[in-house]
């Protein structure tokens, strides 16, 4: 564990906390955890009655179960159930761009904000932050759940790229470079994204000087000619890019009242932006203080996606006049706590400071969850006492020999020995330990006179303690 411990010194050493808080939770010690459809979680423990003013008002609207329309960030990819709420539109799609869409004609729908509708498509112009050609593909790629539903723009027609021109003209007075998807496959031959031939106007491809290996084309500005021309490029240079959807894949976006990839960069679908979701609740912990020499740290976490990546909060829940308080853990406030991400490590944990139930909140600029509320639990077996009188019984006649275990927390398993460590009693028909470590006889018999110790071990660790041995002695009739 000591490694941990110390990547959670070098983490929180980066870390400035700004403000530690605290807030009331109301009287239900278990609270109810409620899992929202999309995954979010909230804690009923939280009485909204209790925040401090200034707490992060994100919170309330995660606790509200009809939330939904706030987030449009809480897709998840692998549904497809979030499609439906255009009622009889079908959504099977042919899968490739230009392909069938079975809802609405192409007139009837419309481009998703930010992008430019003309005839079956709609086209959208990426000022920033600039990529090279493959990067632009992917993420103009990724605006569509289909396979070819968008791309770079592919220039079909001439009067396509007077649309386009026309929009540089709005949109671009600086006169910057924009990819678009033209590939060259010879000379005088370019390929669209979608496999069409590249159209331009004539003369409209500039020369440039060292053409080898410029096999792209991006729209730039002639001064020379005054106007919008397509300048032959490597595919290297970071440049604005132009994408191109299919009007009814891209109408999805629409439907969904702007999907997660919605005016977004998506990369990959782990940077969809995303309010914080549980991955891993905490679960509650056991500290052994016997093993407190070999390892005196005790560590909780838990775990929660979302992006940007959540930050974590760890609490301590402490009654104040009967009312249960949750106080943000302040590792500047007790060099014994580390709080690195969603793990938090006491070292040297004592019963009267840390046994106590914790939870952590995980938070990106989405929203904030909590988790459950775990306890931490300090796990003990004091000594036995060290002097027991014997015990005697009748030959042939059944006998009960107890345990008397010390104290401990939480349960032990019980073991026998007979004479010596760690020969313990064989169990069978005769002979057994019973649930609650008495050692039971079901006839006495000469060979059961020995000297007997009752050993108790923890279920949760291996540590453990013997009990002293004493004499068993079998009476004659
Ligand atoms: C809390 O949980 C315990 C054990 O699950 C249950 O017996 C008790 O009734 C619960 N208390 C409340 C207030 O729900
Ligand atoms: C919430 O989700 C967890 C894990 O997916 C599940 O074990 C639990 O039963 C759910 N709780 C409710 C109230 O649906
Ligand atoms: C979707 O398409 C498949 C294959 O073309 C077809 O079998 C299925 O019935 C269609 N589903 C709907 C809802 O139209
Ligand atoms: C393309 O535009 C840049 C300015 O963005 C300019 O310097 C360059 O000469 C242009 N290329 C051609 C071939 O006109
Ligand atoms: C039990 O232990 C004591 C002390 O070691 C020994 O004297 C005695 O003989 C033992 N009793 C039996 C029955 O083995």
């Amino acid at each position: 564990m000591g490694w941990l411990q110390l990547f959670g010194f070098m983490c929180t050493a980066g870390i400035s906390i700004t403000q530690i808080e605290s807030y009331m939770l109301n009287d239900n010690p278990n609270g109810t955890i409620i899992n929202t459809t999309k995954g979010f979680t909230y804690n009923t423990n939280y009485d909204s009655k209790y925040y401090s003013p200034n707490y992060n008002t994100n919170f309330n609207t995660n606790r509200n179960p009809n939330y939904n329309s706030n987030f449009k960030t809480n897709y998840n990819p692998t549904s497809i159930t979030n499609y439906g709420n255009s009622g009889n539109i079908n959504y099977n799609n042919s899968g490739t761009y230009g392909g069938y869409y079975s809802y609405g004609t192409l007139d009837e729908l419309e481009c998703p904000e930010y992008w430019f509708h003309f005839q079956k498509s709609c086209y959208r112009f990426i000022r920033s932050p600039l990529k090279s050609y493959l990067d632009a593909r992917k993420l103009c790629q990724a605006y569509s759940p289909e396979t070819g539903g968008s791309d770079l723009v592919s220039i079909g027609s001439t009067e396509e790229h007077g649309f386009l021109i026309n929009q540089l003209n709005k949109l671009d007075p600086q006169h910057r470079r924009w990819y678009i998807g033209a590939h060259q496959q010879s000379a005088s031959y370019y390929t669209n994204p979608d496999g069409t031939q590249f159209v331009s106007a004539e003369n409209s491809i500039l020369a440039v000087d060292l053409p080898y290996g410029k096999d792209y084309l991006a729209y730039n500005f002639s001064r020379t000619l005054l106007r919008w021309s397509f300048e032959p490029v490597s595919g290297a240079e970071l440049l604005l890019y132009i994408c191109e959807a299919n009007i009814g894949a891209v109408q999805r976006l629409v439907s969904q009242g702007r999907d997660y990839k919605y005016g977004v960069d998506v990369e990959d679908p782990q940077r969809i932006p995303r309010g914080p979701y549980f991955i891993k609740q905490p679960t509650d912990a056991i500290f052994d203080t016997s093993k407190r020499k070999l390892y005196n740290d005790i560590t909780i976490s838990c775990l929660a996606s979302g992006y940007p990546t959540p930050t974590y909060k760890w609490y301590k829940e402490d009654y104040e006049n009967d009312r249960l308080v949750a106080h943000e853990i302040d590792p500047l406030q007790d060099s014994r706590y580390t709080v690195s991400g969603g793990t938090f490590i006491i070292h040297n944990p004592q019963q009267k400071l840390d046994h106590a139930t914790y939870h952590c909140k995980a938070t990106n600029k989405y929203g904030t969850i909590i988790s459950e509320s775990v306890q931490l639990n300090f796990g003990f077996i004091l000594e036995f006492v060290l002097k027991r009188s014997p015990e005697s019984g009748d030959l042939n006649w059944g006998k009960a020999v107890y345990c008397d275990p010390p104290n401990h927390f939480p349960s032990v398993k019980y073991s026998w020995s007979r004479d010596y460590f760690p020969n313990f009693v064989e169990e069978d028909a005769r002979v057994f330990v019973s649930h609650d470590g008495a050692l039971y006889f079901s006839a006495l018999e000469t060979i059961d006179r020995a000297n007997y110790s009752c050993s108790v071990s923890s279920e949760f660790s291996d540590s453990g303690r013997n009990g002293p041995f004493f004499p068993l002695r079998v009476n004659p009739h």
